[in-house]
Formats: C-alpha cells, structure tokens, sequence
C-alpha cells in the first residue's frame, strides 16, 4: 500500500515557535571590532560557516596582534567588508554606523596581552577604554536617536573573567562577583566593562556582556601560554614557567567561546552579563606537560633523545600574577542553553595539529618585532 502523505499544516504554537526563531535569528549587519585577532578571526570563520543571514563589517587597525591571514578564505564581497582603521577614532566610527547601517557590534578589539601591560599600560587605556567609549557613543548616536532606524540593535562587548581578580583554591566566579582586577589590562577590560553596563542602565542602549575565561586554539599570536610553550617545544627551545607553574586557568577552545558570542546576540536578554568558562581548570605547569608530551608522540623526542618536559624552566613570576581564575557558566547554560562542545583533550589536540599543519602561519607572525618582544621577556 503507497502510503499517502499528510499534506504540511502548520499551527498555531508552530507559528509562534517560527515567528520566535526568526526574531531572535534575525538579518544582521554586524560591525565585528579586531576580526583580525585571534579570537575575531574564528568568530568571522564561524559565522561565515554558518550564518549565510548575517553580513559583517570588521574594523581592524592591525596591530601586532591583528593579522589579515587569519581571515584566508573570506572575501570581500555582499557578506564581508574589511576596513583598517581605529575604534577610537569617532569620525571613522559614527560614518560606518551610518554607511553600513550597523545595527549589532561584537566588540573583540582591545590590547590583550598581560605582560605587554605590565611593560607598557598606556595603549591599554587608550584601545580598552577610550576606544570601547568611542564605540558605546557611535552606537548610542545611531539607535538611539529620534530618526534612528536599527530595529532591535546589540552591542555585545567581549570580555574577560580576569577583571573578577583572583581566586583561593576554592570557589567561582560568577555573574554577581565583585570586580577586583590586578593587573593594567584586566583594571582596563574592567572599566571598559563598567563604561558598557552604564550606557544600558543610563541610556537604554541595548547592551550584553561577556566575560569569557582563557581561549586557545587556531590563530593564536605565540605571545600567549599555549602557542609559545608548542612553538618553544617543537623547536627544542626552553619552556618559560612563571614562578611555580601551579597557577591555575580555565580553558575553553576558542570556537566554543564564539558559539557562546551567537548564541548571546541571539538569545540575550540586553543589560545582562554572561560568564562563558570551560569547567576546566588546569595549573599551567599541567598545560606544558600535556603540550609536550603529544609533541613527543607526534614528532618523536628531542634530537639529544630527551623528552621535551627537560626544556621546561622556571623563571621568575608575572608581577601582581593572578592565582586562580574558575568560571560558573550556569547562566549561560540555563538561561540559553550553552554548552563546550569539546573537553580540554580533544581541543588541544584540535590546536596542536591546527599549529602543525599551519607551520607557514607560525613562521610568518613570528617576524622580526615578535623576535624583539621575546628577547625582551625573555631574554
Ligand atoms: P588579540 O590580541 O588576538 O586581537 C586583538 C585584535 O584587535 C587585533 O586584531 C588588533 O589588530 C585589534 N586592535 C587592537 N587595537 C585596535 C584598535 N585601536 N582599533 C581597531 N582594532 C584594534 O585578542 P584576542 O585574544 O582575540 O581577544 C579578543 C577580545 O577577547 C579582547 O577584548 C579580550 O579582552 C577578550 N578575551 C580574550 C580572551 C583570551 O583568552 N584571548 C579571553 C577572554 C576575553
Ligand atoms: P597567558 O596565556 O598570558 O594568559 P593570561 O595571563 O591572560 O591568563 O598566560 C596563561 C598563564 O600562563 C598565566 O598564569 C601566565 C602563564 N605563563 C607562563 O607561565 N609562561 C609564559 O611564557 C606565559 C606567556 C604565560
């Protein structure tokens, strides 16, 4: 017997349910700040993947840290558009609000690197703060005014669990934890915070937050404790470890952070922050030896026969270094049903033979100011 098909009725619920999924998933254009960088660069990767209803607009000044070929594959075109240019310059800003009718921003621009704002904070403030400032007034100027157009705006400002300071052996961070930041970048990512919450509570402006625990992952600059232990240890060179190496962070592979990024523009509800951690937390002295000991499966060991754990060296602490970072994302997970789609195991194996096979990428970031960066830290 041919089995005769009901024909599609569609109810009443169904209707609501579709009517709720298109307006939380709706057409965007998104100005993408610091595409360029590491975490940037995979959230382009991904929505280009998988958002063919979103166009984006990433407004890079490429820095050291910023590097057009972690966009390969992405072409200029009706989804796509690059400019290079600063978020704090306010002319450069408020035009592409109103050439691009930008109506989300996912503000990943900032100096990021710790070390490099204990040597130097001045850029800190000026990148984190002031330019986080120039975006919150251009968006403001743009949604806000009486002939403003935007329907249903975001301004998802990216940020970190550092400004909650450090932790003892026990406890989390979590949304209501006091802020306590330590070092220049996290004081500055703090404020930079700070400046996003009181545009929402003080104009309206429709305003998430997102303090995200330690990335890694593809496209990371070997500034960073993960690319530069794998750099060091593939190469032979010595492991630098802070202090004692049991400082603990909680890592989340990087594409996991950006599928939490989605899903809070879509599903969000604005002036609300949301902690994003993996639930796994590792001392750094664990990292390194996990790091080399897959290179040591992989490659086979040192030319003198040595495993690479006999490259590690302690050397002397961060200044300020913070103890322990641990996040509770239950928000995130009850409120919009978020999960890490890998554990630490698979993601950094997922990392390590991204950076094996992308050796040519490694070589070419690691140019002449990376080697003055290093002899300075280093020595
Ligand atoms: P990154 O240093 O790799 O990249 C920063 C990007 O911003 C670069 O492309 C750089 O060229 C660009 N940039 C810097 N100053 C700029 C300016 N004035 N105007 C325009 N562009 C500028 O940083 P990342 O690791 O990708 O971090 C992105 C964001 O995520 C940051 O806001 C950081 O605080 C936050 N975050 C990072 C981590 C992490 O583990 N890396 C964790 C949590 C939160
Ligand atoms: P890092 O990757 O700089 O991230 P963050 O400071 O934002 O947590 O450092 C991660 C941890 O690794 C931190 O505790 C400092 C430590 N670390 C080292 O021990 N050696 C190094 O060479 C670097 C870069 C970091």
């Amino acid at each position: 017997m041919v089995a005769v098909k009901k024909p599609l009725r569609i109810g009443f619920i169904d209707r609501i349910a579709i009517k709720n999924k298109r307006s939380m998933e709706k057409i965007r254009t998104v100005l993408v700040t610091g595409g360029c960088g590491f975490i940037g660069a995979n959230f382009i990767h991904l929505v280009n993947e998988t958002r063919p209803d979103w166009r984006i607009v990433n407004l890079d000044l490429l820095t050291y840290a910023g590097n057009l070929s972690n966009l390969h594959g992405i072409e200029e075109g009706a989804r796509y558009r690059f400019v290079k240019g600063d978020i704090a310059d306010a002319a450069l800003v408020d035009g592409l609000f109103e050439q691009e009718n930008i109506d989300t921003v996912v503000h990943f621009a900032a100096e990021s690197h710790v070390d490099r704002s204990i040597v130097g904070p001045a850029e800190f403030i000026r990148t984190n703060i002031f330019g986080t400032f120039t975006l919150l007034e251009a968006a403001r100027k743009a949604w806000l005014a009486d002939s403003a157009e935007a329907a249903d705006p975001r301004f998802l400002h990216v940020s970190t669990d550092e400004v909650f300071g450090s932790l003892g052996d026990s406890g989390f961070f979590n949304e209501t934890t006091a802020y306590d930041p330590r070092s220049p970048y996290s004081a500055s990512k703090a404020s930079s915070d700070h400046l996003a919450s009181a545009y929402f509570h003080t104009y309206g402006l429709p305003v998430l937050i997102t303090n995200c625990s330690n990335n890694y992952g593809p496209y990371q600059f070997p500034e960073k404790l993960i690319p530069l232990i794998f750099n060091n240890a593939r190469t032979g060179r010595s492991l630098p470890v802070y202090g004692d190496g049991k400082n603990i962070r909680d890592w989340l592979y990087v594409n996991d952070h950006c599928q939490a990024i989605i899903a809070v523009i879509d599903k969000g509800t604005v002036g609300r922050s949301y902690n994003i951690g993996g639930n796994n937390e590792k001392t750094n002295l664990e990292v390194v030896s996990l790091i080399c000991d897959i290179l040591d499966e992989k490659l086979g060991l040192l030319p003198n026969g040595a495993v690479r754990r006999s490259l590690i060296t302690f050397v002397a602490d961060r200044l300020g270094h913070d103890r322990r970072y641990a996040i509770d994302s239950s928000r995130l997970k009850t409120e919009i049903g978020w999960q890490p789609s890998v554990t630490f195991g698979q993601g950094i194996a997922l990392t390590i033979d991204w950076y094996l096979t992308n050796q040519q990428w490694l070589d070419t970031v690691i140019d002449g100011s990376y080697q003055q960066y290093y002899e300075r830290m280093y020595g």
